[in-house]
């Protein structure tokens, strides 16, 4: 009897490469299952070993490549598969934009129709050094966790980080690490924040780190300066502190923004609900152009930024409700003409989209970062809601991230 094609984890086999996954992996096949490899580009012929074996597919890492395809860039970080944030570097950039065109393309026409109008990416104009925020983790020194795992990978530059966190590596390493957990930095054009997790001893985190940042959290004490740094986006500064979320590419913030007031097309008197408003700053940039905006957001610490951001900007036609929209949304007395939401991966409860549905606004605009959940959320929404149009915005050069921004129009009856 023939029982197996392919042999134990860890055989070396020959593989072709035939399609790109979601995350950026090549698609060959072993046999007749579907086997994954990190690194890989369709028409490349690689031998690989096989890593994981799972019921339907196998994982792959390759040992040496036999054919390499001429759109193959080398990648310029040491860390680049190992760390695995990173995992399209092997392509040019202009290549990493069209493959997440064609993934939002691939998902919008599985999961809803072909008919979806999809606009071209736009693309960042800093493809390396854009990220504002890291999380380091420690072991002996700092690094970062391996994507899927808890292994932590030294490494002493970034390639995606702001040039500020990567000055302050060798700093963070001089701390008497044994008991810090985690250690997180933010950043602004000219300001750093750090924040630190676990046992610490103050005194000799002063002395090592004051003179080369702004302000310093150890777990929830503010041990130097005021606890925020002040983003800008356009002509707009924003309040942020340590647990508040913001976008993380400051390069490509304006270019999101822009097209979502571009999809608000406000004539003046429109009232805007901005869900998951974060520190306020979607509605405040829109707030200029519309007669009222309110903002509901569930972390305290983004609700008490937004306010202040509100006095920061002179802004008089926004408000804020601290709270889950899922239930905070059945409090509201605004009737709203049009509704932004930019929930986190997860996307929308179900609850609020069918809130979202009863409100019956003229137009939602859906800021995901996600496009698997706001295919799914999409496909509920559409019964109501016509989607005219989805544009995908590279927040996340090198890695198989991307953020969309959609169009959706209530469906007359
Ligand atoms: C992707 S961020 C968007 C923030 C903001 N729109 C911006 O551009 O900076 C998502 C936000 O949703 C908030 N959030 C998550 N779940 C929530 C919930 N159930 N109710 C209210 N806010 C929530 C998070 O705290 C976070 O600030």
């Amino acid at each position: 009897m023939f029982f197996l094609c392919y042999n134990v984890v860890g055989d070396n086999m020959e593989v072709k490469i035939i399609n790109l996954d979601h995350f950026g992996r090549g698609i060959g096949r072993v046999d007749n299952k579907v086997v994954f490899i990190p690194n890989t580009l369709i028409g490349e012929v690689v031998n690989i070993d096989i890593v994981h074996e799972k019921k339907n597919y196998l994982e792959g890492k390759v040992i040496k490549y036999l054919k390499q395809s001429d759109d193959r860039v080398q990648p310029i970080c040491p860390y680049f598969v190992r760390c695995g944030g990173c995992d399209l570097s092997h392509m040019s950039y202009l290549m990493q934009c069209q493959f997440k065109e064609d993934k939002v393309k691939d998902i919008m026409h599985r999961t809803i129709n072909s008919n979806i109008n999809i606009k071209p990416i736009i693309p960042s104009d800093q493809s390396y050094n854009y990220r504002n925020k890291v999380t380091f983790h420690v072991k002996e020194k700092i690094g970062y966790y391996q994507v899927k795992s808890y292994e932590v990978i030294l490494i002493d530059n970034c390639y995606i980080a702001d040039d500020k966190i990567n000055q302050l590596i060798p700093s963070l390493n001089t701390l008497q690490l044994d008991h810090i957990k985690q250690i997180i930095v933010k950043t602004n054009n000219n300001q750093i924040m750090v924040i630190l997790y676990g046992e610490i001893d103050v005194e000799d985190t002063l002395i090592k780190l004051k003179n080369q940042v702004d302000t310093i959290i150890i777990n929830s004490e503010i041990i130097y300066g005021n606890g925020q740094i002040i983003k800008t986006v356009g002509d707009l500064n924003f309040y942020l502190s340590k647990n508040s979320f913001f976008q993380i590419n400051d390069y490509q913030i304006i270019n999101l923004y822009n097209k979502v007031l571009d999809y608000c097309d406000f004539k003046g008197n429109e009232k805007v609900l901005d869900l998951y408003c974060g520190t306020g700053t979607i509605g405040i940039y829109l707030s200029r152009y519309c007669q009222t905006v309110l903002g509901i957001e569930v972390n305290e610490d983004a609700i008490k930024d937004a306010n202040q951001n509100k006095k920061l900007n002179n802004i008089n036609n926004i408000s804020f409700m601290l709270g889950d929209i899922q239930y905070k949304i059945e409090e509201i007395d605004l009737k709203p003409d049009i509704v932004v939401v930019d929930p986190p991966r997860k996307g929308l409860e179900l609850k609020v989209i069918e809130s979202l549905v009863k409100i019956k606004p003229s137009k939602i605009i859906y800021v995901s970062c996600d496009p698997m959940t706001l295919a799914r959320d999409l496909k509920i929404l559409q019964e109501d809601y016509k989607i005219n149009e989805i544009t995908p915005i590279d927040m996340f050069p090198q890695t198989n991230h991307v953020e969309c921004v959609v169009l959706m129009t209530k469906i007359k009856r």
